[in-house]
């Protein structure tokens, strides 16, 4: 009954002979019933052997034909419906497939089928169903000559190549969501990998909370951690310098008027150190957000010349703390980064030079370590280097291609508003919105999609949804995939490792993917070169050092006379340095103890020598 359909469909030449007998074996079964988008196929669990085969699974695709065109369709539920097995005879069953677009062979012979995602002509009840051709799934995929790299293969058949195309989904921004250990690391390691072997002009930060990625891509990256940083205390603007001068909790809005008020005055200081303090506003356009040099020791000078005015009696417990904040900031080993420039100058070049790979010698990515980083100080670097990605490109006028990879994004850019920090929030939300246009991308990375701030996920196009198994997090995928393909998402709580479902601007369809293999020592978080032994009687674990990390706060403090070290602007490490006699606890400094007497003492408690 099959063949002779597709006999009646005219004369046929040799080629169509040759479908027609492919076609037979790939016959499955018959439409009987479709509505717009789904249609329901009756068909034999059996093949004509008698053997029950496995050509019926969930989550193929199938082709329905229909004489000059072939509607392809997505199987998202099998069964039976009497719900009974009879292992004698020939067990019905239902297939229901969504309708994903049409197939249709191109005008001139031998050339490619063409895909298209409306639906012109609806298959009829009897119509034939069939398992689809190589040449057909690939068309479906097809990227139409967009630019494109292959990062793994179909899952419906491994024989053929998974491409997205890689301007598309840099430029629209993307996200690789899953639950933990499915493989979103790897699979941003293999993205980037690919990514830059076809695109040399990108740059590429990675906000990298596990420190895990600069093992993964060792010969494209550089590291950079809170040892290495160096951003200097006046690139912060005002809210993210009081974010870490109030470790992160909430400000008091008078001490930010004060500090609001006195950089731009101990700016104008270091620009002009002969003019007098009194800066008039309005001649000079310095303000507290301007990124251009100041010292703390000016600014402390300030609060001290502001607390000795007569007027400021009633300020002075707010001047006494700010200080008291600002010299403590500045003394904190944690803090090294923003206060450690033996010379306060202006490194703005050196430091958005070396962060953003500007001239990238040949390693376009930087991964910003932050394992062990206090969270505020995430929180404000966060927001600057965000700032910058985008000013950079922004001023570039598109010369400069940046990528900002954010790894478990929904730390800093929390769904909850009275969780994160705004400016951060801010920063990322402007590349997300307006990025596009100045070659300024983000990279998305989440477990758990349901805590991310909800615009910045719906800027972006491309998605890799990997396992999910919350329904609060497959509802925001859900929400986000268009509805033809909206049933691939069932199988969202299912998937395996490496496989994702991609879907937007980045590829052609809606696609169920297996992301390739990647080498053992290019798997982030793994690739420490040697493996490390667990520890099982406990009796070589160092936990001496370990509560050392832990403690790594700062010293107590006992003499302002810190600010005189700023002053200075020498520091800690500094040879020719010689701490003055009455402030011994001033900067943090590795030979101190030795120095002064003290040795330290398990657990980093310092005991004065007898
Ligand atoms: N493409 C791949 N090639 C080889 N192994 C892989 C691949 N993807 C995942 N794996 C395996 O899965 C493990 C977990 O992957 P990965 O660390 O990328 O998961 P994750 O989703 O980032 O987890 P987490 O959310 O906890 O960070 C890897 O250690 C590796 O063994
Ligand atoms: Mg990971």
């Amino acid at each position: 009954m099959f063949v002779e359909r597709e006999a009646s469909v005219g004369e046929p030449t040799s080629q169509e002979r040759r479908n027609i007998q492919q076609n037979d074996k790939r016959i499955l079964g018959n439409v009987v019933q479709c509505d717009g988008a789904r249609a329901t196929i009756s068909a034999h669990a059996e093949d004509a052997e008698g053997t029950v085969t496995g050509l019926w699974t969930v989550g193929r695709m199938i082709s329905i034909n229909l004489g000059s065109t072939r509607t392809v369709g997505l199987v998202y539920a099998i069964g039976k419906s009497d719900r009974a097995w009879n292992p004698d005879g020939q067990n019905l069953i239902e297939v229901s497939v969504e309708l994903v677009g049409e197939v249709r062979d191109g005008v001139e012979p031998g050339a490619k089928p063409v895909f298209d995602r409306g639906i012109t002509t609806y298959p009829h009840i009897g119509a034939i169903a069939h398992r689809i051709r190589t040449r057909d799934l690939q068309a479906v995929y097809d990227l139409a000559g967009r630019y494109s790299v292959t990062i793994g293969t179909l899952s419906q058949d491994e024989s053929i190549a998974a491409n997205i195309a890689i301007d598309d989904t840099l430029a629209r921004h993307f996200a690789i969501v899953g639950t933990t250990g499915v493989g979103k690391s790897t699979a941003v390691s293999l993205l980037l990998r690919k990514t830059i072997a076809s695109r040399p002009d990108l740059r590429v930060l990675i906000l990298d909370p596990h420190n895990e990625f600069a093992a993964s891509l060792p010969e494209y990256c550089v590291k950079v951690d809170s040892k290495t940083l160096d951003l200097p205390f006046w690139m912060f603007r005002l809210e993210e310098f009081a974010e870490v001068l109030f470790r992160g909790r909430e400000t008091v809005p008078e001490e930010v008027d004060v500090l609001r008020d006195l950089i731009p005055a101990a700016k104008n200081l270091y620009r002009n150190p002969s003019s007098g303090t009194y800066i008039r506003r309005g001649s000079d356009a310095l303000t507290a957000d301007t990124p251009v040099p100041y010292r703390i020791a000016d600014l402390i000078k300030q609060i001290d010349e502001r607390m000795g005015m007569l007027e400021a009696k009633n300020d002075r417990p707010t001047l006494k703390s700010l200080k008291t904040r600002i010299e403590s900031a500045a003394a904190d080993p944690r803090y090294r980064f923003m206060f450690n420039s033996r010379l306060i100058e202006d490194t703005i070049h050196e430091t958005i030079g070396n962060i953003f790979r500007v001239p990238n010698h040949g390693r376009p990515v930087t991964c910003f370590e932050m394992a062990g980083m206090p969270s505020e100080v995430v929180n404000s670097v966060c927001s600057v280097l965000a700032r910058l990605a985008f000013d950079l490109a922004l001023w570039s006028e598109g010369r400069l291609k940046l990528l900002l990879l954010c790894e478990e994004a929904h730390r800093y850019m929390p769904a909850d508003p009275r969780l994160g920090f705004a400016p951060t929030r801010h920063a990322l939300s402007r590349i997300a919105k307006e990025g596009r246009k100045y070659g300024c991308y983000l990279g998305v990375v989440t477990q758990r999609p349901g805590e991310l701030d909800p615009t910045i996920l719906s800027q972006c196009s491309t998605f890799f949804a990997m396992r999910l198994a919350n329904e609060q997090d497959q509802a925001i995928i859900r929400s986000a995939i268009a509805d033809s393909s909206a049933s691939t998402l069932a199988f969202l709580s299912s998937m395996g490792q490496r496989e994702a479902i991609a879907f937007g601007e980045g590829v052609a369809t809606t696609m169920r993917l297996k992301f390739e293999k990647l080498p053992q020592e290019f798997i982030p978080g793994t690739a420490k070169g040697e493996q490390i032994e667990p520890s099982v009687d406990g009796n070589d674990v160092d936990l001496a050092m370990i509560v050392e990390r832990l403690r790594n706060v700062p010293k107590p403090q006992q003499s302002m006379a810190f600010a005189e070290t700023v002053d200075s602007s020498r520091q800690a490490g500094d040879p020719d340095y010689k701490k003055p006699a009455n402030s011994p606890r001033v900067q943090p400094d590795d030979d101190f103890d030795t120095r002064y007497g003290l040795k330290p003492s398990t657990f980093g408690m310092r005991q004065l020598n007898d």
